[in-house]
């Protein structure tokens, strides 16, 4: 089938997000607990049936894919996922792209703009050795930024995403914004959203952007700009510098309205929401039958059933997380 896979409040998919694998060699306070179970590693996808969802994806309209984890660059192979991928640019397909933690980009970020790739999301939450090596647990900033080098080099364009962490980075805003806009890199901050348990408590991180946005203010002038990446940050300019700054903010101004994406596990259960735990098993329909009328038939059963947004509240009385899934498990 080629009919655009449109959901029942009329948004059409355009945007896959696939999760490579639900492993990191992080774990970000915010996003894992120390101790984490992993999927089992026998029921992970293999590239032939990543291949073969994309491009039914592709065929029924989706534009964009995004490859994600868990930290997506350490797949074995994941430079020939890329270029097999890419064989669908210009063939519906307009951009492959990948959010990284960028401990590994140094040795890919060349290969991976040699497979097509053009554009890539890194998380750096501070500029700060011993606060990266806090957040982070088993990161090193030196080797992140020494592949954020390496990507700008190969001719990437990078786009840093920063989750905005009350009593740890909130006094980083500024300095993270002249240091992306000198190295020419576009700067998103992102509100923590409460997925799966993590060691911490979620709503003491919790810091709504609307305060810092207010408080750039003060020194900055930022102007408003209509959305450019399809993805879920509002955009503004810095007009001072020219540097574009998104802001993510699930809890204070819901996006879901606009909702053009779903996303995929590296077991191939689809996710039709980051903040629901409704979910689709493609995996079972895939290797059921080589022919992708059935997987066709899937899609459309599980696009029927993408709810209208999610329902992520800062409860200070709730003790168990809106979503019990860790957002490595989907990429976010
Ligand atoms: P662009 O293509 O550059 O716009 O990227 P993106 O924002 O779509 O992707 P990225 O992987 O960089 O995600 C940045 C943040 O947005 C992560 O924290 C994601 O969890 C979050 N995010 C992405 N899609 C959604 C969504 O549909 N809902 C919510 N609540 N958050 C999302
Ligand atoms: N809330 C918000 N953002 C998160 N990320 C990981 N966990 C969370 C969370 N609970 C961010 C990462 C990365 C992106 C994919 O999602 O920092 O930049
Ligand atoms: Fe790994 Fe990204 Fe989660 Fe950090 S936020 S633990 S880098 S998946």
């Amino acid at each position: 089938s080629t009919a655009p896979l449109v959901d029942p409040y009329g948004r059409a998919i355009r945007y896959l997000r696939i999760s490579v694998t639900d492993r990191c060699d992080f774990r970000c306070v915010y996003c894992m607990s120390e101790n984490m179970t992993f999927l089992p590693k026998a029921d992970v996808l293999s590239f032939e049936e990543i291949d073969r969802l994309a491009s039914a994806f592709i065929r029924r309209g989706t534009t964009k894919l995004r490859l994600t984890g868990g930290e997506p660059l350490v797949r074995r192979g994941i430079v020939e996922l890329v270029q097999q991928l890419a064989r669908h640019i210009g063939h519906g397909l307009e951009e492959i792209t990948l959010t990284t933690n960028g401990s590994q980009l140094a040795k890919y970020a060349q290969p991976l703009f040699d497979a097509g790739m053009r554009r890539i999301n890194v998380s750096l939450d501070t500029l700060d050795p011993d606060r990266f090596a806090q957040i982070t647990r088993w990161g090193r900033l030196p080797q992140v930024l020494e592949g954020i080098a390496a990507a700008k080099a190969a001719g990437l364009h990078v786009k840093i995403n920063m989750v905005a962490l009350n009593g740890v980075n909130d006094d980083e805003f500024g300095a993270m914004l002249d240091w992306t806009a000198a190295q020419g890199h576009d700067l998103v901050l992102i509100e923590t959203m409460p997925l799966g348990e993590i060691d911490g408590d979620r709503n003491e991180q919790y810091l709504p952007l609307k305060a810092v946005r207010a408080e750039l203010e003060r020194t900055r002038t930022l102007v408003d700009l209509p959305d450019s990446t399809g993805g879920p940050a509002r955009y503004v300019r810095v007009a001072e510098t020219g540097q574009r700054l998104g802001f993510i903010t699930p809890l204070t101004h819901n996006f879901c309205e606009s909702c053009n994406r779903v996303r995929l596990t590296a077991t191939g259960t689809l996710f039709m929401c980051l903040g629901q735990d409704d979910a689709a098993d493609l995996r079972a329909v895939l290797r059921a039958s080589p022919d992708d009328a059935a997987l066709d038939v899937a899609l459309n059963e599980a696009i029927a059933r993408k709810p209208k947004g999610h329902d992520f509240i800062i409860d200070r009385t709730a003790r168990a997380p809106a979503v019990k899934r860790h957002m490595s498990v989907t990429g976010g």
